[in-house]
């Protein structure tokens, strides 16, 4: 049932190009640069989207808010479930309400989602669970056709979200007219790309080079991920899957914010995982690398393939294919879950089994 592999995690790991491939099957039209999604919603009817969700899909979110701000120029709020729900939030008619959930049945998720629904939201949901709550009571919902997932760590359910949210942005922002046929079509080219970037993340020579990262640092007690932009949620989902199922302390920081206070924590016993591929604002990254090396903590550069000018300014290098940078964050992620995995095992855990986490949370 684990196809071969030693456990459900690696397992979806290695499932994710299949996942986005169906994530974006028959979705994006290559001739006309339209994207279909199958949803009822009317794409002018808002002025606002909450994005809702709890954990990994919380960070699948922040992607969605980037993507849908820089595509659609919608004002986007993103928020954890269980502060939503309790905060009186301001919802009005012309807002759209997005549950992200795996599992569709996060009680918290679904919470917050009534709490929308009640202040006179339009809802959607952006899920993986086929029947399941969620999808029962929102208006509408975008499945993001992962399959099954097992793992209590979320895998392949991120990258298919992020993917989804992807496709969500360019079909508002084409029906908006925020983003011309020319952007569309690069974007869209883009989209189609993953499944097989992602299966370029997977070869076999790169794993190998994250597993010997991973075991090189695998006895730190704390570890600090940065990234920028679009890819400040791929440290955040970094952190998260580290901390899941190694139980090593990892924090996670918009690179930029740094050294207002968690620069105080670098030493020569910290590693420091960098999302440093190819962006507009890499050079800016790449000083926040210098200021952690000039406090003796040890870098880890995720590089774009070819980057080699970089290279010099990580005491680890680990290169990943060359992506667009609105779809970088899913072909990085991967990279995130491998370092996470190897550290785990690399300190004999039980990675299908972490400690003290259910696979949904379906109570309070
Ligand atoms: O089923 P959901 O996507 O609503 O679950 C949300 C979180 O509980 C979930 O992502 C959790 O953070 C995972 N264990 C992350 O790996």
């Amino acid at each position: 049932e684990k196809g071969g592999f030693d456990t459900y995690m690696l397992k979806e790991v290695y499932e994710q190009p299949q996942a986005l491939t169906n994530t974006l099957l028959g979705r994006l039209h290559d001739e006309t640069g339209e994207v279909s999604l199958d949803i009822g919603l009317d794409p002018k009817s808002f002025k606002r989207i909450s994005i809702i969700a709890c954990g990994t899909a919380y960070y699948a979110g922040l992607v969605g808010e980037y993507l849908i701000e820089q595509l659609a120029r919608i004002p986007v709020e993103c928020d954890v479930a269980s502060e939503y729900r309790y905060r009186n939030p301001l919802v009005g008619e012309n807002t759209l309400a997005i549950a992200v959930s795996q599992s569709g049945e996060t009680i918290d998720t679904l919470e917050a989602m009534r709490e929308a629904k009640k202040g006179g939201a339009q809802t959607l949901g952006v899920i993986n669970a086929k029947g399941s709550s969620m999808t029962r009571e929102l208006d509408d919902t975008l499945y993001i056709h992962a399959g099954p997932e097992i793992g209590v760590a979320s895998t392949k359910a991120y990258t298919s979200m992020v993917g989804a949210f992807l496709m969500l942005a360019l079909w508002l922002g084409r029906a908006r007219g925020t983003l011309s046929d020319k952007e569309g079509a690069e974007l869209l080219s883009a989209a189609r790309e993953l499944p097989r970037l992602v299966e370029e993340a997977l070869r076999p020579e790169r794993v190998q080079r994250i597993k010997e990262v991973a075991e090189k640092y695998a006895h730190a007690r704390d570890y600090l991920f940065l990234g920028r932009g679009v890819n400040s949620p791929t440290a955040y989902e970094g952190a998260l899957k580290l901390k899941e199922i190694s139980y090593i302390h990892a924090e996670a920081y918009a690179a930029g914010e740094m050294k207002h206070g968690p620069i105080a924590l670098i030493d020569e016993n910290l590693p420091v995982a960098v999302i440093a591929t190819e962006s507009r604002l890499l050079e800016k990254t790449i000083s926040n690398v210098q200021e952690v090396r000039a406090r003796a903590g040890k870098v880890i550069l995720f590089l774009s393939d070819g980057d080699e000018e970089n290279a010099q300014h990580g005491d680890d290098v680990i290169y990943l294919p060359r992506a667009h940078e609105m779809v970088s964050p899913v072909v990085n992620a991967v990279a995130m879950q491998l370092l996470a995995y190897f550290t785990a095992t690399a300190l004999g855990k039980d990675v299908d089994k972490p400690r003290n986490l259910a696979k949904s949370v379906t109570v309070e």
